[in-house]
């Protein structure tokens, strides 16, 4: 059986103490509802410990951005290592605003996958297509190269990484994917993880989808059979819309 995971990126935003109350108030939610799947938070990393020492064991917290090194002359960079012996548990990898805006590049992206495995932290990988991509109809070719980059993993290590797909033209645009557009996309997942490892992989790999998910869509995303939840990003930032998000499952 593969998890089911709502999680939220809160990407730089909040200040800490609205981090600290926006986290009791999920924590919360999570407890009272007695949510069987797994949620998460993707905090600025600086929030990371002092979330850690409140003790909500109903949320996991993830890094969004870190070093493939453990240690080293890294300016300004923290190490997979670093943050595992904080208590971290998930890393988000290829998201496109680090493809994009810090020019990360696959071979640093699978540099990171592997130091965040090597060090016991599972990784949500997020890929997604332009808008020029979609119109120009390769969709399927741009998410196909971006899962390539996983094969040379082992089946083992991939029993610690999610996959997130996010259409780069819905991410924070207000702009959801259809459900039938994230469905086929999902499906192709699904079919691309089999034709590069195995059934098992690709039966027990969660994948999400991200990009514009609210309370509003988020019911008619989940339903796809191929999703297995979602990489929530303006909509975590509210305890009401992620409650409603992570009911939504
Ligand atoms: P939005 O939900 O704000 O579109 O962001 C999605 C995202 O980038 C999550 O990683």
């Amino acid at each position: 059986m593969r998890k089911k995971i709502i999680a939220g990126n809160w990407k730089m935003n909040l200040n800490v103490h609205e981090a600290k109350i926006l986290f009791k108030e999920i924590s919360d939610i999570v407890a009272k509802n007695n949510v069987a799947h797994e949620v998460l938070v993707f905090p600025p990393s600086i929030y990371i410990e002092s979330l850690l020492k409140m003790n909500q064991s109903t949320i996991e917290i993830g890094a969004q951005n870190f070093h493939y090194q453990n240690k080293g002359a890294f300016t300004g960079e923290v190490s997979a290592m670093q943050l595992k012996q904080l208590g971290c548990e998930w890393v988000l990898v290829g998201h496109s605003e680090r493809r994009t805006m810090f020019h990360e590049r696959d071979a640093d992206l699978l540099n990171k996958i592997k130091a965040a495995l090597e060090n016991g932290l599972e990784v949500i990988y997020c890929c997604g297509e332009t808008l020029n991509e979609r119109e120009a109809g390769i969709y399927f070719e741009k998410i196909g190269e971006q899962i390539e980059l996983l094969k040379t993993l082992s089946l083992n290590e991939m029993k610690n990484v999610a996959i997130a797909y996010e259409p780069i033209w819905a991410i924070g645009t207000g702009k959801t994917a259809r459900p039938t557009e994230a469905a086929e996309m999902h499906d192709f997942m699904r079919t691309k993880l089999e034709s590069i490892f195995n059934l098992e992989v690709a039966d027990s790999t969660s994948l999400l989808y991200g990009g514009s998910c609210s309370p509003q869509n988020a019911k008619d995303l989940f339903a796809c059979s191929n999703i297995d939840g979602g990489l929530i990003g303006g909509a975590s930032l509210k305890a009401e819309s992620f409650g409603e998000i992570i009911a939504a499952i």
